[in-house]
């Protein structure tokens, strides 16, 4: 389906108030999302938590279907976790690395992740290796094929970087991850609900993701997807009553399918809201959502050349709809207080998100504005007017 821009506009209510262009940091829910998580809240309170969720069972179920639609999946391969972080957790801590094992990256990748590499070689001497950029700016599928060796445990890499335009060449660094017969681990947190996300494509054995930014869902939602032969692969490293049964006193066993990644606990009016947001961008279409807001990010970009002082920084051979900048004389922070405050939203990617690469740049932050399906050209000018008066 094409986006109809108005219907879009229109159920979208916080486009009344904000020039919303921090839609990689929490995009804004469509009506619909809002709606079914009020009125679970609602239930909640008017009947209790238990029972509402048993009056709300087919909907909770109905999230493992949109999901499992979203990444051409299977239902039993989806777990439900509270953000995209430890939906990643639950899968690199479920590795069992030892002495020598090599763990390979890129160097865009997400902090926490790389954090977590590092707790997991002081304790267990595996080591962690970063692939090279190509000339692009992006991981390169060539370097990492000359690194390729037996003690390659895993190949963890951030499909869209937090603070650049760039979109990892996902796919092509599946083949090879799987013409090796190495775990592939991606992390899909700002590309699911901004371009189609097709693991079978992509080649991944893992893949996790967040609810609240380009899906337009609510926050404090995430899931995991795990490759049916991968999951009993991995031990998670919590369990629980929900990820396993105590069989016996003495003797526990664990889930067969994915949700052994999942807790007991969880947000149940976050995984209605989930299960709409995913819903909605599958009615709309992915292609049809990349297609748009690849090519306002692009008018974004030319119209940011124009402006004398102002650098974009985007890589990368495939460019998707975070576009970062910086503005000569101007510290990031300080733009986007001033943009603030004109209720024009944009975020301020900070040296410490991707450190290595930051490093590298010798660049110590960047102003980032992400735009969305519900942006518009007019929107895109608002914000480069504004920035030209700074
Ligand atoms: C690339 C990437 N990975 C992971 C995360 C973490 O997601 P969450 O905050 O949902 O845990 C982010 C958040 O900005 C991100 O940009």
């Amino acid at each position: 389906m094409a986006i109809d821009l108005a219907r879009v506009r229109a159920e979208t209510p916080g486009l009344a108030h904000v020039l919303h262009l921090n839609n990689a940091g929490a995009a804004l829910p469509p009506r619909p999302v809002t709606e079914a998580m009020i009125q679970h809240l609602r239930r909640e309170a008017e009947i209790g938590g238990y029972e509402a969720a048993e009056e709300a069972d087919a909907t909770l179920e109905h999230c493992y279907d949109a999901i499992a639609q979203l990444l051409n999946c299977r239902r039993e391969e989806i777990a439900f976790v509270e953000n995209a972080t430890r939906a990643w957790d639950m899968a690199f801590y479920g590795f069992r690395f030892q002495a020598g094992d090599r763990i390979l990256t890129g160097k865009a990748e997400y902090a926490s992740n790389y954090i977590a590499y590092l707790q997991v070689a002081r304790r267990t001497g595996a080591v962690v290796e970063v692939i090279p950029d190509d000339a692009a700016g992006q991981v390169s599928v060539e370097a990492l094929r000359g690194m390729l060796d037996a003690r390659v445990k895993l190949i963890a890499i951030t499909h869209v970087p937090t603070n650049n335009g760039l979109v990892n060449p996902a796919a092509a660094i599946g083949r090879v991850a799987r013409a090796a017969g190495v775990p592939y681990l991606l992390d899909a947190c700002q590309s699911a609900g901004h371009m189609p996300l097709d693991v079978d494509e992509l080649g991944c054995d893992m893949l996790s993701a967040t609810g609240r930014k380009y899906l337009r869902g609510p926050r404090g939602t995430g899931f995991l997807y795990v490759r049916r032969a991968m999951i009993e692969r991995l031990e998670p490293p919590l369990l629980d009553l929900h990820a396993a049964t105590l069989v016996a006193p003495d003797r526990y066993e664990i889930r067969p399918d994915a949700r052994r990644f999942e807790n007991w606990e969880s947000y149940v009016a976050g995984k209605i809201g989930l299960a709409v947001a995913v819903d909605y961008a599958l009615d709309w279409g992915l292609e049809a959502i990349r297609d748009r807001v690849y090519a306002l990010a692009e008018t974004l970009r030319a119209r940011l050349a124009t402006m004398p002082g102002v650098t974009v920084r985007d890589l990368g051979a495939e460019r998707c709809g975070i576009v970062t900048f910086t503005k000569a004389g101007r510290e990031p922070g300080a733009i986007r207080q001033a943009l603030g405050a004109q209720s024009i939203n944009v975020h301020v990617s900070a040296a410490g998100d991707t450190r290595l690469e930051v490093a590298s740049r010798d660049q110590s932050g960047v102003v980032r504005a992400s735009v969305h399906y519900y942006n518009t050209e007019e929107e895109v000018e608002r914000l480069c007017g504004a920035l030209a008066r700074l």
